[in-house]
């Protein structure tokens, strides 16, 4: 019986971080298959990423539903039909429903450009986080890996790195800045989760 980890990731962007996942997956530093790509947005380029590397991407909009029900009815069979492990949460901007977060307490994470509990909650995310650093003249900003639970940016903090901010950075720099550090960071993370998945599966 096959028994790789599977992974599905969250969007709602680019992806670059899915796209980071992809590659370490690829090369077998992290020992799991992406096996879903779920985006709260047609647009995101992160499915564009998802069907180049023939991984299923699927578009996911509560609004599209009839009541919340049926919205979390439809995301936890797609998860459970996918046989999903692991999600990972890459730039997604929507809340995780609670009875998804039921379904899978411990198994959700996410990334968090800034370091927390600083620069976060709702409203604080992407850009925002960037130019509230840039804003406040802070010396470092980083990067949250985080469990998911009921509250925005609350869960239990897996790993942080540390940032340097200078004084003439933009938002943007910094956001570039910051990616760089996302893209082994999150990973890193994600193999350790992953092991730790597998040894379960196989036990
Ligand atoms: C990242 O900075 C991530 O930390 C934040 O949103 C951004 C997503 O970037 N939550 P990408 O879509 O992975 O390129």
């Amino acid at each position: 019986m096959n028994d790789r980890v599977r992974l599905a990731v969250f969007i709602s962007g680019s992806g670059s971080n899915l796209q980071s996942i992809i590659d370490r997956c690829a090369d077998g530093t992290i020992p799991a298959e992406v096996a879903l790509v779920v985006s709260s947005s047609p647009e995101a380029y992160g499915l564009v990423r998802a069907e180049q590397a023939g991984i299923e991407g699927v578009v996911y909009r509560r609004k599209d539903f009839p009541d919340g029900q049926a919205a979390d009815e439809h995301l936890l069979s797609l998860l459970e039909s996918h046989r999903i492990d692991l999600i990972a949460l890459a730039g997604y901007l929507k809340m995780v429903a609670p009875a998804v977060i039921t379904r899978y307490r411990g198994k959700i994470v996410n990334i968090h450009p800034g370091l927390l509990p600083k620069y976060g909650g709702k409203g604080m995310y992407g850009h925002f986080v960037h130019e509230a650093v840039v804003k406040a003249k802070e010396k470092e900003t980083g990067v949250t890996i985080h469990v998911v639970d009921e509250i925005y940016d609350h869960g239990a903090i897996l790993a942080c790195e540390k940032v340097p901010v200078f004084p003439e950075d933009t938002p943007d720099e910094l956001a570039r800045r910051v990616l760089k550090v996302e893209h082994v960071l999150y990973p890193r993370v994600l193999k350790e989760l992953s092991e730790k998945i597998a040894k379960e599966k196989s036990s």
